[in-house]
């Protein structure tokens, strides 16, 4: 049984950081990597101060990099990647430059260096952090012997628009689930031991609002009250601080017009004062230059005053410091104290890092990618990854009667796009691709027919449509493997219309004509409205982009040798004119509820005579898939919840129990989930929260009790006085196998 409460987690992290920044004060003179970090500080220059906040990428050992080096006018440098130049570089840090202080070199390593696991949507949709720890250390592993030891990841911005094509790097929509997972994400990069020569520093981002970006339009403005802020956007930053992330990443985005890389609120008032956070925060690419365009700062130097005003330690890009933050301390602009603070956040990652003692990469012979061992989690990923979200007639898995498949598809056999967005150094020659996993590992058991139809995902051309139809004539199941090329979701890669690009639908329509049973596979990197495609096949199985073992994982479970498990961290609308469309929406004061949609509306009808309830004429009440659903091949069964009281008092733990069943043929795993609801509150609460879940194993037949209970703590929400607080009065929670379905069961809190 895997464990997925979160709360023990946050407990014993609180208890923690509770007991460290009791000691701070106290043992700040007695730490003795604070006193190291304040001799050193004492011998600095402001120059050299100024250094440790200037991050570079990598331009290799040129003139340019050696000097800027060598003087100490960087502090880390991102994507270097040779480990021969990655320890030439370190040794002119800490042999030449005057101090000897060790640089720290960073990369995007998102969802693996070379092992590619799934996107992140992917890897959420597992409901599993052991799966997400796993892919991380594996990056972990892999990008160390690189000589990377920070990586820009976890993306935590809780995402609910599918227009933003950084929804793919995301957890999805909830924030509890987020929480859980970019936990897992961290421990899984920073490892047991930080210092590690094979553990990178994890960096969670992007801080904050980021996924709220109007229109689901990259880099866009976000408007975000103080109360949506701190109950939606930064508890997985808390959960994510908690966990020790070792650094935060500021934000691109403006929050009520402010940048978030000018933001002292943010950064300072609660990140540092109210979280007590020490790690280091690092500016976005160029984001503390961007402040310019943003509108809010004339020049870079003005761009430098602000951000270094709102706290951010270290500019990534941006020429902000460097340039022009020696003439702001001089002038009094930016106080010293700021300065020195920033130096201490950064050299305190270093000797976390344990770079002080061990500045260089061990130069290996041979690197531990792909890894039998990797590759396996990876697969285990990719299988957990995929959400089945209809099987009529049971299509799937393949049975023996299946002699002749068809495997069509642009995404069939697209090594570089099933890795996904995000992953600078995917080998795409090592993917193995559906088309390639069912050949070598079922092409004794069937016949396949290959024939892609489309080249690629917007490929508009219909002319191998015929030739994709013909395979689907002689074969008994067809499986059309469709989706998104890894290019059009991640970092600026927004789309207005989410359908299936190019002539996908076309060619499934002419597909299903043949009267084959069609399995639809999307690999994506967002949820895509596919209404009517769900309508025509008889099968449908959401893949993500599944990373390097994508096609391994998925042929097992076309073949039924694993069973799907997956449930949607994210809900999929049906059009985009619902988004944004979530689980946990407020009921309003007038629900809809067995509503006229536009066509069953009869010619002349009375404005008044259909209700006024809300409701979309066009979509009606429900997205396409809600959260947390998924299906199995086999069935579960839940009994009734049982509460261990009726009422409790503040302070009390209520208790909560279900027993699941598992009632078909097939032993298979199963993510339990639990939600919450305050009934009556003085704001208005979500129709449902997730409050825990667990992915239980059962074999065919057997039943498990899942437990799982609540707090005063988890009863409460941010008021309008901006308190977390719990009111009297009735909840409600469910046990179910997703957020729409299951018995509510009443409590009350006095
Ligand atoms: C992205 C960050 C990333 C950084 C460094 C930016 O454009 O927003 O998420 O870590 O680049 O590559």
């Amino acid at each position: 049984m895997k464990f997925v409460n979160l709360k023990p987690i946050i407990y014993v992290g609180l208890v923690l950081l509770f007991l460290t920044s009791c000691g701070e004060n106290k043992s700040t003179q007695n730490n003795p990597v604070e006193k190291s970090i304040n001799d050193l500080l004492s011998k600095m220059t402001l120059e050299e101060k100024i250094g440790q906040m200037n991050q570079l990428t990598g331009l290799g050992l040129s003139d340019e990099m050696q000097y800027n080096v060598r003087e100490g006018r960087v502090g880390s440098i991102l994507n270097e990647l040779e480990p021969t130049v990655i320890n030439e570089l370190q040794r002119l840090a800490v042999e030449e430059s005057r101090l000897g202080i060790p640089l720290i070199f960073a990369r995007d390593v998102i969802h693996g260096f070379k092992t590619i696991f799934p996107i992140p949507l992917g890897q959420a949709a597992s409901w599993n952090p052991s799966v997400v720890e796993d892919g991380a250390r594996v990056a972990a592993i892999e990008a160390a012997a690189a000589g990377i030891r920070w990586t820009f990841a976890p993306m935590i911005d809780v995402s609910r628009d599918p227009r933003w094509g950084r929804i793919a790097e995301s957890l999805g929509e909830d924030p509890y689930l987020t929480s859980v997972l970019g936990a897992a994400m961290i421990k899984g990069f920073q490892g047991e031991d930080l210092s590690a020569p094979n553990s990178m520093a994890a960096c969670a981002k992007h801080f904050a609002g980021y996924g709220a970006s109007e229109s689901g339009k990259d880099y866009n403005t976000t408007w975000i009250p103080e109360l949506q802020l701190r109950e939606l956007y930064l508890p997985p930053f808390i959960a994510a601080a908690e966990a020790g992330a070792a650094t935060f990443m500021c934000s691109f985005n403006d929050i009520n017009g402010v940048p978030s890389s000018g933001n002292p609120y943010l950064n300072k008032t609660i990140l540092r004062d109210e979280w007590k956070y020490d790690g280091l925060l690092v500016s976005d690419w160029g984001s503390i230059e961007q402040m310019i365009p943003h509108g809010v700062c004339a020049d870079l130097k003005e761009a430098a005053e602000l951000a270094a005003n709102a706290y951010v330690d270290m500019d990534m890009m941006g020429f902000a410091y460097i340039n022009y933050l020696k003439e702001l301390v001089e002038s009094g602009a930016v106080s010293e104290k700021i300065v020195d603070d920033a130096v201490r956040n950064i050299l305190r990652l270093k000797h976390r890092l344990g770079l002080f003692e061990n500045p260089y990469v061990e130069v290996l012979d041979e690197m531990p990618f792909y890894t039998e061992s990797s590759l396996q989690k990876a697969k285990q990923a990719a299988v957990e990854s995929a959400v089945l979200l209809k099987n009529d007639g049971n299509v799937l898995p393949l049975g023996s009667k299946v002699k002749t498949v068809a495997v069509v598809g642009p995404l069939a056999d697209a090594q570089a796009d099933q890795v996904g967005t995000w992953c600078f150094d995917a080998e795409p020659e090592h993917s193995v691709t559906p088309l390639t996993a069912i050949r070598n590992e079922y092409g004794k058991k069937v016949n396949v027919i290959a024939e892609k139809g489309l080249v690629y995902s917007r490929d508009k051309d219909k002319k191998g449509i015929e030739r994709a139809v013909n395979a689907a004539k002689r074969s008994d199941v067809v499986l059309f493997f469709a989706g998104e090329e890894s290019v059009l979701s991640g970092e600026a890669r927004s789309r207005a219309d989410i359908s299936l690009p190019g002539a996908q639908s076309e060619m499934l329509t002419a597909l299903k004509a043949t009267g084959k049973p069609v399995v639809l596979v999307i690999m994506a990197g967002r949820p895509l409205t596919i209404e009517k495609e769900v309508k025509e096949a008889d099968a449908v199985l959401y893949a993500f982009h599944g990373g390097t073992m994508a096609g391994p994982a998925l042929a097992d479970l076309i073949f039924g040798k694993a069973i799907p498990s997956g449930k949607l961290p994210v809900t999929i609308p049906r059009m985009v004119g619902q988004i944004p469309v979530y689980y946990a929406h407020k009921n309003t004061g007038r629900p809809g509820a067995n509503v006229d949609l536009i066509d069953d509306i009869p010619v002349g009808t009375l404005q008044t005579s259909i209700g006024f309830t809300s409701y979309h004429l066009d979509a009606g009440t429900t997205p396409l898939f809600s959260f947390g659903y998924g299906l199995s091949y086999t069935n579960f069964d839940y009994s009734d919840v049982k509460l261990s009281k009726n009422t409790i008092s503040r302070g009390e733990t209520l208790n909560v129990e279900c027993t699941v069943k598992n009632t078909g043929k097939y032993d298979a795993a199963e993510v339990v989930q639990f939600y919450m609801r305050d009934k009556v509150a003085k704001l208005a609460r979500p129709v449902r929260e997730l409050k825990g879940f667990e992915k239980i194993h059962l074999k065919a037949g057997e039943s498990k009790t899942v437990k799982f209970s609540l707090t005063e703590d988890d009863l409460a929400y941010w008021n309008e006085d901006m308190v977390k607080r719990a009111e009297p009065g009735e909840f409600e929670v469910w046990v179910s196998p997703n957020s729409q379905t299951g018995k509510a069961v009443s409590f009350y809190l006095k």
